[in-house]
């Protein structure tokens, strides 16, 4: 399975900070935010992955994650000229992708709990279908939204419905077939001019092939679309990594677990940071002095 990393748009919701910077490679707390979809992809054992950004922000990240060489996995860039909607990710990439599954992930959306491995490991098995994850939320009205009918199962699927008809929001991390691209390029904009990733998922359920799985109350989903929430998602990574002494979203020490680097690329990586906290970190993971 193939993964797209969707970070472009104009991050308008959090000017001034956004002015000249994209709003992905914002720090949550102790590293770029790109970070943490990223690995997402890195644990679901996604190694070929497509990042989409604006063309004024693709260098900085080309300056930050480089090819993928030194974790282990083959990272390509595409610019995307206007943010003219989520779909859009499908047709950029036709070429990356070329006829197999693909996951996308959006670039400011943040996974971590226990589960999470297991459950990104078992959708990239996925070949047939679409598989998206439901989640409870205050807000619903502010997402794609999945309802369920008295059984339970999917009933429909919205996009910022005015008065949604469940609370479980639609995260930013979809699993699709080989089909996926096909589908993204018949699309029509939708009433607000976006080509909506809401429509690719309801051609998947109105063929009975789309599958929802609800991430449970034990999973923090977050997105980091407005000051409060980035400081939020900031906060709650920092509550965590220094309750546990473990660091959430860090691609080297996921390369390393995942055995796409050896102990000596990993070593070298630690070395890199030097004596910094983040060094460190790494230095202990790779002396076997954390475990
Ligand atoms: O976060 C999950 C939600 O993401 C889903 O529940 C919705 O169904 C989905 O439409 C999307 O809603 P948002 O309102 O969060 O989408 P937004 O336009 O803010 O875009 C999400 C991220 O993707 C944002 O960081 C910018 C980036 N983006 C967006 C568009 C429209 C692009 O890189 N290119 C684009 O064309």
């Amino acid at each position: 399975m193939k993964g797209i990393v969707l970070a472009g748009g104009h991050g308008t919701r959090l000017r001034p900070m956004t002015q000249v910077v994209s709003k992905q490679l914002l720090p949550v707390y102790d590293k770029p935010l790109i970070y943490y979809p990223l690995t997402t992809l890195m644990l679901a054992g996604i190694r070929e992955i497509l990042l989409i950004s604006t063309p004024q922000d693709m260098p900085l990240f080309r300056r930050l994650l480089g090819d993928g060489r030194q974790w282990g996995i083959e990272l390509t860039y595409r610019a995307q000229e206007e943010p003219n909607g989520l779909a859009q990710a499908f047709v950029l990439g036709r070429t990356f992708v070329s006829g197999e599954p693909c996951a996308l992930i959006l670039g400011d959306n943040l996974f971590y709990g226990s589960e999470l491995i297991g459950i990104v490991q078992d959708a990239a098995t996925i070949e047939r279908g679409a598989r998206v994850f439901g989640y409870h939320v205050s807000d619903p009205e502010r997402y794609g939204v999945v309802s369920f009918d008295d059984e339970g199962n999917v009933s429909g699927i919205e996009e910022k419905p005015a008065s949604p008809s469940s609370s479980y929001a639609v995260t930013g991390l979809y699993f699709y077939d080989r089909d996926v691209c096909d589908i993204a390029a018949a699309l029509r904009p939708s009433r607000r001019g976006e080509y909506e990733i809401t429509d690719v998922n309801r051609h998947y359920f109105d063929r009975g092939l789309l599958q929802v799985r609800i991430l449970g109350r034990g999973m923090a989903w977050l997105d980091t679309g407005t000051p409060e929430a980035l400081q939020d998602a900031s906060s709650f990574i920092a509550t965590i990594e220094r309750r546990q002494g473990f660091k959430i979203g860090c691609p080297e020490e996921v390369a390393w677990r995942m055995k796409y680097i050896d102990d000596a690329g990993f070593e070298r990586l630690a070395a890199g940071f030097g004596q910094n906290s983040y060094g460190k970190y790494l230095s202990r993971l790779s002396t076997g002095s954390l475990r």
